[in-house]
């Protein structure tokens, strides 16, 4: 693991040693699954690696960013308790890190975890961190060690659409948009994986480590009968003097990170929206203390006010229609000096909250305001009367709000994502930039208990129990950050400075103007 993830994970894990209580429960066990998984691969495997004189994936990028920069690692818990969990971090670490001043997408295989090979997670998490780059145009620098696509699962990541292909084409695409693409060969590149440095704008590669070819030694032989050494096919010096496949021949790990390091300097700098950011005033309250309105029982309200002031500058907080639809919390803020728009729930939604939200996000796309998402939602109200008051119209018009946005939005499980709820409060399929969960936070269509009453009352007797706790094991944050429905599980101590990165970052978005659809009055 990286240095600066240690540091994090143990300084979590030894304040709270003695005697953890409440929401500290939840938070020991979040920084023990997060050690878990950041431990890389299996013990032999990370020995080899080290002998070969290679750094941790982990390692590489703590000397690529900056000093005393953070990173803001995304999707760690990949893959997890999948796969008898042999594939930590889905082999491959993502995020965003400053480079010689400059934001940058980094993609790193982690080679400890099955040679670094690609199952459907892998890939999902290498594709979402281009989407991210070309939503934020931000330059892409790929760390790359691995054996391609693991074999034994060709089928789920071979063909499709969004399967391995796409890594490529996205690269074309990054590419065409003028946004750098940079490859360091650290080990590895086989088959389809050759195209991640053959792909990209500039390439370095390590002597006498990294390698690059379309088919490896034993494929040759058993092609053609010819004998050749890895190094021979497609090492170092072969692709920097003969075939010119990469740019840069570097010593080791340290020396091609730092050619990495200088290629990033002398990149042109890229314009920024031009937002009014005043000087950043902390919160009125210890980070920490947020821990103490947050239940792990989901039926107990979660006090968004006492929230937002936890996470806003000065905890200052400009309420939009505080006494109007008060199950939905809107207004405005600033997070580290950005202004920012704030929509939380304070309970299911109702036609009023919902014609409030629809008309706060206006407010916040006419005047280029971002948008923070505060989800605990367990849907929309529901009955007679509201039916016939048309609460799906209502909702309609938050949805559609949503959808049509143009300005950076940002989205935070802090409860429950239900049913709708989970579509009107900016779910995945909203297209939020980025969206994070914390780690006792729930998402599925609706609870278990709900389903299993559902179910009963159309006929479909099943063992009860069983249907409750499938809802439960398939709603955790853990269960959806292995699927990689969000960006990562944060600790809700460290929300504001994760917000505030993943903010700075949108703002390398060009302005748009809104448009939005028919509102069904
Ligand atoms: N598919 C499935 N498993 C693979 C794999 C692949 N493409 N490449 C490596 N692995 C597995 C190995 O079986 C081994 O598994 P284990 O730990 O359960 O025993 C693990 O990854 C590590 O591989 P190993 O060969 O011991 O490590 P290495 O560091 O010496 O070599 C590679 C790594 C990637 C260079 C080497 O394994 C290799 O050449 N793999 C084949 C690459 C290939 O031809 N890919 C084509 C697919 S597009």
């Amino acid at each position: 693991m990286g240095k600066a993830q240690q540091d994090k994970i143990d300084s979590n894990l030894q304040v709270h040693e003695d005697k953890p209580i409440g929401y500290q429960l939840v938070v020991d066990d979040f920084y023990r699954r997060l050690s878990q998984v950041c431990n890389h691969g299996p013990e032999k495997a990370v020995h080899k690696h080290r002998e070969r004189g290679k750094l941790l994936a982990r390692e590489r990028i703590d000397i690529l960013v900056d000093p005393g920069t953070p990173f803001l690692e995304l999707s760690t818990f990949a893959a997890y308790d999948q796969y008898d969990n042999s594939f930590p971090s889905a082999g491959i670490v993502t995020g965003l890190g400053v480079v010689k001043g400059r934001e940058c997408m980094i993609v790193a295989n982690d080679a400890t975890v099955k040679g670094g090979t690609y199952i459907k997670e892998t890939i999902r998490k290498h594709v979402r961190a281009q989407e991210i780059a070309l939503k934020n145009k931000l330059p892409c620098i790929y760390l790359v060690d691995s054996g391609g696509i693991f074999l034994p699962q060709q089928a789920n990541v071979f063909p499709d659409r969004f399967d391995f292909g796409r890594v490529f084409f996205n690269q074309a695409k990054l590419s065409a948009e003028g946004i750098p693409q940079m490859a360091i060969v650290m080990g590895s590149c086989t088959a389809g994986g050759a195209y991640v440095p053959a792909m990209c704008d500039e390439t370095i590669i390590v002597k006498g480590q990294g390698t690059i070819f379309i088919g490896g030694p034993p494929l040759v032989k058993a092609a053609t009968g010819e004998e050749v050494s890895a190094e021979e096919l497609g090492g170092g010096d072969v692709h920097t003097s003969i075939s010119g496949v990469a740019d840069h021949l570097a010593e080791d790990d340290a020396n091609a990170i730092k050619i990495c390091r200088s290629i990033v300097d002398k990149l042109p700098m890229a314009s920024k929206q031009d937002i009014e950011i005043k000087k950043a005033l902390a919160p009125g309250f210890p980070a920490e203390n947020i821990y103490s309105y947050l239940a792990t029982d989901l039926k107990k309200p979660i006090p968004v006010h006492k929230i937002i002031d936890h996470l806003v500058d000065d905890s200052d907080f400009q309420e939009f229609k505080g006494s109007y639809g008060k199950t939905l919390i809107t207004g405005f803020a600033r997070l580290k000096g950005m202004p920012i728009g704030i929509v939380g729930n304070q309970s299911f939604l109702t036609a009023e909250a919902a014609r409030k939200g629809a008309h706060f996000i206006q407010l916040c796309n006419q005047r280029q305001i971002p948008l923070l998402f505060l989800q605990n939602i367990t849907g929309f109200i529901v009955g007679k009367k509201y039916e016939h008051e048309g609460i799906a119209r209502d909702g309609a018009k938050l949805i559609n709000a949503v959808a049509n946005s143009v300005v950076p939005k940002i989205t935070l499980v802090i409860g429950g994502s239900f049913g709708a709820g989970n579509y009107a409060m900016a779910g995945r399929a909203y297209d939020p930039d980025f969206l994070f969960m914390w780690p006792h936070s729930r998402i599925a269509v609706m609870g278990g208990e709900q389903a299993s009453g559902v179910l009963q009352t159309i006929g479909k007797n099943g063992s009860e129990d069983s249907l409750v706790e499938q809802f439960e094991h398939e709603s955790t944050a853990y269960y959806s950050s292995s699927r990689l429905w969000d960006d990562g599980i944060i600790d809700p101590a460290e929300t504001r400075d994760i917000l505030a990165l993943a903010f700075t970052v949108t703002l390398n978005q060009p302005k748009r103007n809104p448009h939005y659809g028919v509102f069904r009055m």
